[in-house]
């Protein structure tokens, strides 16, 4: 690995020598003696390990458990230990817990604080959001998020401030040129991959990082994407949304609340916030998982995706690039430059289904984008997640619907249809049996939703 040079608590460090695929949360455990970060799951799904990042796009919590020490390149990291002011005072949030009884054994209190200190820098008071991926066992979440509410009007100590002017000043001092893993600039980066095709490209490391802490698999050229500023952003073109590979999933979910507010809200159930701060919708398409959230949605919008190999560009409908269980339509050396959607679709709805409301994935996840004309049924988009081997649309349902009224009845006819579509697989999260009848179901729903009538668990009261 060339030298990795951050900020930790305020100082810098440089690392070399460390395998690329080394974890933060290993480095600041073995190396520094920063033991405040728990290894809870090392999968981040329970957040003990959460730490404070800085880059020149603000500060986001991330499980440093599936994040690589190179993600870190000119950026400044802050832990538990560096939350205490300079004579060791107490952060606001610190102080909170301590007040509202929210640690009994300990473990996960690191994590939440972390979390909540960010929350709190940002002036953030939606605590069940920002909380959602930290677990605790012990205490119980009532007096955590008391604490939270409690420190909400204490001032943002200055020393959780530095960070963000110390990283633009080490960057416009040292720059960041990381060498071929660690690219910056896209037409390099296209080309070396395309001479380069057994490369691992690592985005967000959401999945990848399962790859090495679970499954303990060494990775050929591992190169890492978070460094090219182009795959970050999001274009307006026209009445097109053009998003790059490199997006974060919260960086769309807040770019496209506006315009698409059912997608974004299933997107804030999306894993949890730091995960989301991590993953991107790149990442998310290219792993070809059947039970991604972001497809469904993505071809219910009809999008349209990017992709890139050396100088050579092509495009293609989403749901023409998953083939068949993991098999993409990628070739050697190709990779995902963007998505296209377009800015308009009011009859956009996202329905995912999941054993715990957040943090969990989807056992069946719909999306659904019907559009009516004089009466009847003009068009129809409709695609799950969870009910085949690959993100899927649901060619009969659709053609049920076409040039009929959208109503109970027609639905119901396409209900059956749609037993044609699809043959799910029984597994933890569902039988095949009940992912079907859900799907079914979902359609019902959709057409209540249209016509303004409550369906979310959080809007439905007894
Ligand atoms: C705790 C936890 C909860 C999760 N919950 C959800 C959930 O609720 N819903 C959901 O959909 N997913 C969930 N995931 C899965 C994961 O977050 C997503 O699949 C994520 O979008 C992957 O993006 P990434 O940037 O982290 O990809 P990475 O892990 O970096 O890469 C994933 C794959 O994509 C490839 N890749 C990345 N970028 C590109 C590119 N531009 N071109 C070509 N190939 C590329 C990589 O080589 C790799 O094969 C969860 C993961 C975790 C750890
Ligand atoms: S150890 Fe559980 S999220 Fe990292
Ligand atoms: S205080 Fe014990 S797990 Fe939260």
């Amino acid at each position: 690995m060339s030298e990795i040079a951050f900020l930790l608590n305020g100082t810098p460090v440089r690392v070399t020598g460390d395998a690329p695929t080394r974890t933060l949360l290993d480095f600041l455990r073995d190396t520094k003696g920063l033991t405040g970060t728990k290894e809870g799951c090392n999968e981040g799904d329970c957040g003990a390990c959460t730490v404070m990042v800085t880059d020149e796009a603000g500060s986001r919590a991330l499980n440093a458990c599936i994040l690589f020490l190179p993600q870190l390149q000119g950026k400044a990291v802050r832990t538990v230990e560096g939350l205490s002011g300079p004579g060791g005072q107490m952060h606001p949030v610190q102080e909170a817990m301590v007040t509202q009884h929210g640690s009994q054994c300990g473990f996960c209190t690191p994590g939440f604080c972390v979390s909540m200190a960010v929350g709190h820098l940002q002036g953030r008071t939606d605590h069940d959001t920002v909380l959602a991926g930290n677990l605790c066992r012990c205490t119980g979440y009532a007096p955590i998020i008391r604490a939270a509410k409690a420190a909400e009007c204490a001032p943002v100590p200055e020393w959780m401030t530095t960070d963000a002017t110390r990283v633009a000043a080490q960057v416009a001092a040292e720059g960041r040129d990381g060498g071929a893993s660690l690219p910056r600039d896209l037409d390099q980066f296209a080309a070396w991959y395309a001479a380069n095709p057994d490369a691992t490209l690592i985005a967000g490391a959401t999945d990848v990082g399962l790859w090495v802490t679970k499954q303990l698999r060494d990775l050929p050229k591992p190169t890492f994407l978070g460094g090219i500023a182009e795959l970050k952003r999001i274009d307006r073109q026209g009445d097109t949304l053009r998003i790059g590979a490199g997006v974060t999933v919260e960086a769309l979910r807040q770019a496209i609340a506006p315009l698409h507010p059912s997608f974004a809200e299933m997107l804030r159930r999306y894993a949890s916030l730091q995960v989301r701060n991590a993953a991107t919708i790149g990442g998310n398409i290219a792993n070809g998982s059947p039970i991604g959230d972001g497809p469904p949605a993505l071809i219910a919008l009809g999008a349209t995706l990017h992709l890139r190999r050396g100088a050579a560009r092509r495009e293609m409908p989403l749901e023409d690039f998953f083939l068949d269980y993991r098999k993409q339509e990628r070739l050697p050396g190709e990779f995902v430059e963007a998505v296209t959607i377009p800015v308009e679709a009011p009859a956009l709805r996202v329905y995912k289904l999941s054993k715990r409301f957040d943090q969990d994935i989807s056992a069946v996840c719909g999306a659904f984008n019907v559009i009516e004309k004089d009466g009847k049924v003009k068009d129809a988009r409709i695609a799950f997640g969870g009910m085949a081997g690959i993100p899927k649309r649901a060619a009969a349902t659709e053609a049920a619907l076409i040039g009929k009224p959208l109503t109970l009845e027609t639905v119901a006819l396409a209900k059956e249809a749609m037993a044609q579509d699809f043959t799910p697989m029984s597994d933890m999260r569902a039988t095949a049996g009940y992912r079907l009848t859900a799907a079914q179901n979902m359609l019902t729903r959709y057409v209540h939703d249209l016509a303004g009538t409550p369906v979310s668990v959080l809007e439905v009261t007894p």
